[in-house]
């Protein structure tokens, strides 16, 4: 890409650890609204998006499930972030999805914040979290490692901004841009079926700017954005680089991890979805490149 034409963009923030280490809860403070209160049991089962504002400087948060079941939601969650934030609970220290999520982090090249959580709790043990994870080369600077680490409390708070502040200074040394002047492509967060109003995809736009309007190539499912909200549920027009929407307008429910992509007209966007039936992932990021002329989609 013609590096006159990238823009700063958030960063995307992957929120990973053992189930229950407070990840939600974490979010949560962040936000400071009452999201696990709406979680069943308080397990998480699907990847959340929340952009959060600090002042004037967004970040974008994916929150994944701990439980042991969702190992493919914490990869793709990996996968399509900039940063990982690891949650090990003060008190339970590394757990087999801690080590699982470092390894997520690890393969997909980004860096780790540890958020050492719950240190409210008098069985909270700080420094063995840290001698933990010294097995698994997260070294914390005071150690002479390179690995930020932060303790914090969902419930008491304590900790937050300072986790806040290294995450935008983490971003700053990635100098994250992207060019929002072209067509939207990004991925399938997750996506439902609403009886009232058909196929609902949480996307996350990586590239370009989505638009209401826009014809759309979503995994095998294809349409058109007939709305768009944003992770507020606020309706929106337009959404940039690494911003998490909801839309409607497709045919069918696509996958969660599918790659979606706008496209010129309703025909390109039907080849997209054929093509991604017929030839699957690896095969449609070839086949566009030829077929469609799109080249710089991919
Ligand atoms: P999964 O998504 O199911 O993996 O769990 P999670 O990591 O999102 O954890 P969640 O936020 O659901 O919190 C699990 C439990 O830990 C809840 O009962 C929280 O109230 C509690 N918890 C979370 N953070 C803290 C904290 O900082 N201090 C204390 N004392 N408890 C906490
Ligand atoms: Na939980
Ligand atoms: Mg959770």
């Amino acid at each position: 890409e013609d590096a006159s034409t990238l823009k700063p963009r958030p960063p995307v923030v992957c929120v990973m650890g053992h189930v229950d280490h407070g990840k939600t809860s974490l979010l949560d403070a962040i936000r400071k609204e009452n999201v696990i209160s709406g979680e069943a049991g308080g397990i998480t089962q699907h990847i959340g998006a929340y952009v959060v504002d600090i002042k004037g400087e967004k970040i974008t948060f994916l929150d994944t499930p701990g439980h042991e079941a969702f190992t493919s939601m914490r990869m793709r969650g990996a996968m399509s972030t900039d940063i990982a934030i690891l949650v090990v609970a003060a008190d339970d220290g590394v757990m087999p999805q801690t080590v699982e999520a470092i390894n997520h982090a690890k393969a997909a090249k980004i860096p780790i914040i540890v958020a050492i959580n719950k240190i409210d709790k008098p069985s909270a043990n700080i420094e063995r979290v840290k001698q933990e994870l010294t097995e698994y080369e997260l070294i914390p600077e005071d150690w002479g490692g390179d690995t930020i680490f932060v303790p914090v409390s969902a419930h008491t708070k304590e900790g937050i901004g300072t986790l806040l502040e290294m995450i935008l200074l983490t971003a700053e040394v990635g100098e994250l841009k992207e060019n929002p002047d072209r067509k939207a492509r990004g991925l399938v967060i997750e996506a439902r079926l609403d009886k009232g109003k058909g196929p609902i995809a949480t996307l996350l736009v990586q590239k370009g700017t989505l638009k209401v309007g826009d014809h759309i190539a979503v995994g095998s499912s294809y349409g058109k954005v007939r709305a768009m909200t944003d992770d507020k549920a606020r309706k929106i027009r337009s959404a940039g680089p690494s911003t998490p929407v909801e839309i409607l307008g497709l045919d069918n429910v696509p996958n969660a991890g599918d790659i979606f992509v706008a496209t010129d007209n309703d025909k390109d966007a039907r080849r997209f979805a054929e093509t991604f039936i017929s030839e699957g992932r690896e095969r449609l990021i070839e086949q566009t490149k030829a077929k469609l002329s799109l080249e710089d989609l991919f």
